[in-house]
């Protein structure tokens, strides 16, 4: 199993060192534009092998896309990160671009891969990636609502005073500090929803905390998160690469389901093998649904910035 991760910087190097933990890849290839940073992230997390003890293969490589040849998976975390203040949907002017050629350099190499897409605004950037490469729809993934779930999570948890361990929920629509949908009523602790346990306006406050999770992150480091990302990546990698049928909410196109079509946008999915393999339809309260609705109006005044 060979995994290429384009960008060197801080999302990109710890998507690396956890799939390098897990052990279940023998090839990862870092690349990136700046001379020799692949190289060098690629070397330090290889001196920690013997003292994490993994077998996984990383190297790096300086835009040479000749050395992901026949990747299974890629993940693009290339172009800018967003800074204090910033919405993710700024960004879209560099990233578009840096999209836009890193996807195309990738699948010449690599007509058979299966593609994360982490770049902001992520839902934007996957609809790129859709658009550019023709490639069909199950083959590229958004990395979005499996971060914003263990963000959730995170919050729920503390809102609890319980471990992360015992909570479960999800977050579906837009990876934007507006659009996602952190669904409460759903939420449980051990199978008892929360809201056995949390107020209306506890719930509120999880709500909203979730939405500014990586604002509040940006504030705090200066630029964007890495750690939580990078491990959200990771999970999705390891579902397609041990075929593990697990479910995460990720940016898919959608052609229908939730009465949408012609974007990508954070859903349900069961992700195995063969990327996709299928789009979870839950049934959505009025509230839920108009959200939804509200959500996907953002991503596509977005897509039309492109
Ligand atoms: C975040 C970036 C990865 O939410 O979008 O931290």
């Amino acid at each position: 199993m060979k995994i290429t991760v384009v960008g060197a910087g801080a999302v990109g190097a710890s998507c690396a060192e956890y799939i390098a933990i897990k052990n279940f890849a023998s090839e990862v290839v870092i690349l990136d534009i700046k001379e020799g940073y692949a190289e060098g992230k690629a070397m330090d997390l290889m001196q920690t092998a013997s003292l994490n003890g993994f077998d996984t293969k990383i190297t790096g490589s300086t835009n040479d896309y000749a050395k992901t040849a026949n990747s299974d998976i890629a993940v693009i975390t290339s172009g800018v990160p967003r800074k204090p203040g910033m919405t993710r949907e700024e960004l879209i002017g560099i990233n578009a671009g840096i999209v836009k050629d890193v996807s195309s350099n990738l699948v010449k190499h690599s007509p058979d891969v299966t593609l994360i897409v982490v770049s902001n605004p992520m839902d934007t950037m996957t609809y790129l990636a859709h658009q550019t490469l023709h490639l069909p729809k199950h083959k590229i993934i958004g990395m979005g609502g499996a971060l914003d779930s263990a963000r959730f999570k995170y919050r729920l948890a503390e809102a609890l005073e319980c471990p992360a361990s015992d909570v479960d929920g999800l977050v579906i629509g837009g990876h934007s500090d507006t659009g996602m949908l952190p669904l409460t009523r759903l939420a449980t602790r051990n199978s008892v929803r929360v809201t056995e346990f949390l107020s209306e306006d506890r719930l509120d406050q999880v709500k909203e905390d979730t939405k500014v999770g990586g604002a509040t992150l940006t504030k705090l480091l200066g630029t964007s998160a890495w750690y939580a990302p990078g491990a959200a990546v990771s999970a999705i990698v390891q579902a397609i690469a041990c075929d593990q049928k697990k479910m995460f909410p990720c940016s898919t196109l959608l052609d229908g389901e939730y009465g949408l079509k012609d974007l990508c946008i954070g859903v349900p999915v069961i992700i195995g093998k063969n990327g996709i393999e299928k789009i979870v339809e839950l049934d959505l309260n009025d509230a839920e649904k108009a959200k939804l609705q509200e959500s996907a109006e953002g991503v596509k005044k977005t897509n039309g910035l492109l």
